[in-house]
C-alpha cells in the first residue's frame, strides 16, 4: 500500500473577508492532514485561491483595479488565514500562477485532441455569483428576480459563442464509475443526489466564454477564454506538476486521496471533474466528500444577509484551539452545523478546561509534590490499570477507520471518553491515600502520565499548539508524534523528566 497522501480544500474565491465558512473547510483539512502525517504518511496538503471569472473581474472594477492586482492583494489575505488557522498545507496554488496556466491549457488541449470539445452556441441562465450554468427548471422567480433555486443567486440569461465539452457522453460512464467505486462521494445521501443527477440525463457544458477576457486563453482561439471551473478543478492537477506526469509529485500524489468540499459544489467535483479526467485519459481522485454548512442563527452566511462569522474575532477573543476543537466537536460532519458563541464557550469550560486541561494540571501537580519531577516505574500495572490503558490499542484500526472514512464524530467521542476515563481513573485510584505504598503510588501516576500522553497524542490532528504543549511534558517533539505510540504502555522511560507547563485552556466566565 503506498504511504503517500493527497488532500486538498476547494481553493478559495479571493473575497475581502474570510468567513467561517471557510475557516471550518481549511480546518477539517488540517485535521486529516496532521492524522496522517502522524500515521506516517507523505502528506501533501494543498489550499489555494480561484482567481479567474467574471466574478472576479467584476469585484476587481467595483474595487477600481486591475483584476490581477485585486488578486495579488486579496490571495494574500487567504494566505494569512492559513497562518492563523495553523494550517499545515505544503503548498499554496493560485491559479493566476504559470504553472497552473500551461497545465489547464494542456488539459485542454488534449480534450480537443481526443474530440470531446466543439465550438457551439450557449443560451441560458449564468449565475455569476456561482460561476455556474442553470436549466429552465433550475431557477425561480423571487421578488420579480431570477435566481437560481439551490443557491438562491441572481441568475442573467446569456447568449454567446461557447465551446462545449461532451458531457453526455459520460454519463454511462460516469455511472459505471460510482458504481465500481462506491465510496467515490461520500456522505452516502450526497452520491445518492449526484447518481440521480446524472441518471436525470447529462447535457453537454459550455466551457468557454467570449464575453469577457479574465481568464486562461483557449490555447487554438485567443477570443475565447477558458471556463473558470474547468479552470479551477485543474489546480489539484497543477499543484502535482501536470502536465509533466512522469516527475514524483505526480507519480506520488495522483490521483488525490481526497477532495474536501462543501456540498455546494459538489457537482462541479463529483460530475464534471471526473467527466474531464475520464475523457483525458487521467485516473479521477479516489474521493470527494461533500461536508455540510456552518450556519449562523440557522441560516447560510452571506453577505447580504449580513450574519458572517468572523473566525479571526472568535480566535482573538477564544483562541484558535478551542475553535478547532468546537468545530470538530460539535458539527455533525456531513451535515450542517448552527454554531454559537455559548456552544462554544460551554464546549471550552467542560471540555477543554475542566477535563483535559484539569487532568494534565492535577497530575503533575500531584506527581510535583509526592515523587518529584521524574517519570517514576511502573511497577505493577493492576488489571484495572491495563484495561485502561489497553483501549487505546484495542480501538486502534478503528480510529485509523474512523479517519478513513471521514468519520471525524466518532474520533472526537473515543478521545472524550478517554479524558473521563483519565479523570476517573485518577479520581478512584485516590493516590493521596496511597502515600504509604511506592510502589502503587507510583504505578498510578506513570498510567496517568501515559494517558495524558496517549490523549495528547490523539488531539495532536485537532488542537494541534495544545497537544504539542502537553506532550512537551514528556520532551516529545512535532516530529515525533506518532499514532503508532498510543498502543505502546511503556512509552514513557522512567528516570526521565517531567517537564511543567502552563494552564492549557483557561476558563471563560460569562457575565450575564
Ligand atoms: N472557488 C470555488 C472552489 C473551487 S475548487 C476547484 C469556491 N470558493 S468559495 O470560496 O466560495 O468556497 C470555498 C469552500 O468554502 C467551498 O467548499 C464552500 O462550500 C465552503 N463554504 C463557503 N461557505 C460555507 C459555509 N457557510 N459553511 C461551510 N462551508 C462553506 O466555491
Amino acid at each position: 500500500m503506498s504511504k503517500n497522501y493527497y488532500i486538498t480544500t476547494p481553493i478559495y474565491y479571493p473575497s475581502a473577508k474570510p468567513h467561517m465558512g471557510h475557516a471550518y473547510s481549511s480546518i477539517v483539512v488540517d485535521f486529516f492532514a496532521r492524522f496522517k502525517r502522524i500515521e506516517g504518511y507523505k502528506v501533501f496538503f494543498l489550499t489555494g485561491t480561484d482567481e479567474h471569472g467574471l466574478k472576479i473581474q467584476r469585484a476587481a472594477e467595483e474595487n477600481k483595479k486591475k483584476p490581477l492586482e485585486f488578486c495579488n492583494e486579496i490571495s494574500k489575505t487567504f494566505k494569512q488565514l492559513s497562518n492563523t488557522l495553523n494550517l499545515s498545507n505544503d503548498d499554496f496554488i493560485r491559479t493566476t500562477e504559470k504553472r497552473h496556466h500551461k497545465s489547464v491549457q494542456n488539459l485542454w488541449n488534449i480534450l480537443e485532441k481526443k474530440g470531446e470539445i466543439y465550438l457551439s452556441k450557449y443560451s441560458g441562465w449564468y449565475s455569476v455569483s456561482d460561476e455556474a450554468f442553470y436549466l429552465d427548471d433550475e431557477i425561480e422567480t423571487k421578488d420579480n428576480i431570477k435566481v437560481a433555486k439551490s443557491s438562491g443567486s441572481k441568475v442573467e440569461w446569456l447568449e454567446e459563442e461557447s465551446y462545449f465539452f461532451k458531457l453526455s457522453n459520460w454519463q454511462n460512464k460516469l455511472l459505471e464509475f460510482y458504481e465500481k467505486n462506491p465510496k467515490f462521494i461520500l456522505p452516502r445521501s450526497r452520491k445518492n443526489e449526484v447518481v440521480s443527477f446524472v441518471k436525470s440525463g447529462l447535457k453537454d457544458l459550455s466551457i468557454s466564454r467570449k464575453s469577457f477576457s479574465w481568464g486562461i486563453e483557449v490555447p487554438s482561439n485567443k477570443k475565447h477564454v477558458i471556463y473558470v471551473w474547468l479552470d479551477a478543478l485543474t489546480n489539484y492537477l497543477s499543484a502535482v506538476n501536470y502536465p509533466d506526469i512522469d516527475n514524483d509529485m505526480y507519480k506520488n500524489f495522483w490521483p488525490a486521496d481526497l477532495h474536501m468540499i462543501g456540498k455546494d459544489i459538489l457537482r462541479f467535483h463529483a460530475v464534471y471533474w471526473p467527466a474531464f479526467l475520464l475523457a483525458a485519459d487521467l485516473p479521477p481522485p479516489k474521493r470527494v466528500y461533500g461536508h455540510g454548512w456552518i450556519l449562523s442563527n440557522e441560516e447560510k452566511m452571506s453577505k447580504s444577509k449580513g450574519n458572517i462569522l468572523d473566525p479571526i474575532e472568535i480566535i482573538n477573543q477564544y483562541g484558535l484551539d478551542s475553535l478547532r476543537y468546537y468545530l470538530l466537536k460539535e458539527v455533525s460532519f456531513g451535515n450542517d452545523g448552527n454554531i454559537s458563541k455559548d456552544k462554544l464557550i460551554s464546549c471550552i469550560n467542560s471540555d477543554l478546561a475542566n477535563n483535559f486541561g484539569n487532568l494534565c494540571q492535577r497530575v503533575l501537580a500531584f506527581a510535583e509534590k509526592n515523587i518529584g519531577l521524574k517519570i517514576p516505574e511502573a511497577n505493577s500495572l493492576s488489571e484495572d490499570d491495563l484495561i485502561i490503558l489497553n483501549s487505546f490499542s484495542d480501538n486502534y484500526q478503528n480510529l485509523i477507520d474512523f479517519i478513513n472514512n471521514q468519520n471525524i464524530n466518532s474520533y472526537m467521542n473515543f478521545i472524550i471518553d478517554q479524558m473521563f476515563v483519565a479523570n476517573k481513573y485518577f479520581n478512584d485510584q485516590e493516590p493521596w491515600n496511597k502515600k504509604d505504598d511506592a510502589k502503587r503510588l507510583s504505578t498510578i501516576i506513570y498510567t496517568s502520565l501515559e494517558l495524558i500522553r496517549k490523549i495528547s497524542t490523539l488531539l495532536y490532528p485537532v488542537i494541534p499548539q495544545s497537544s504539542l504543549k502537553a506532550l512537551s511534558i514528556f520532551a516529545i517533539k512535532e516530529n515525533e508524534v506518532s499514532i503508532e505510540t498510543i498502543k505502546n504502555n511503556s512509552f514513557l522511560k522512567p528516570g526521565s523528566v517531567i517537564k511543567k507547563i502552563d494552564i492549557l485552556f483557561n476558563k471563560v466566565i460569562v457575565n450575564d
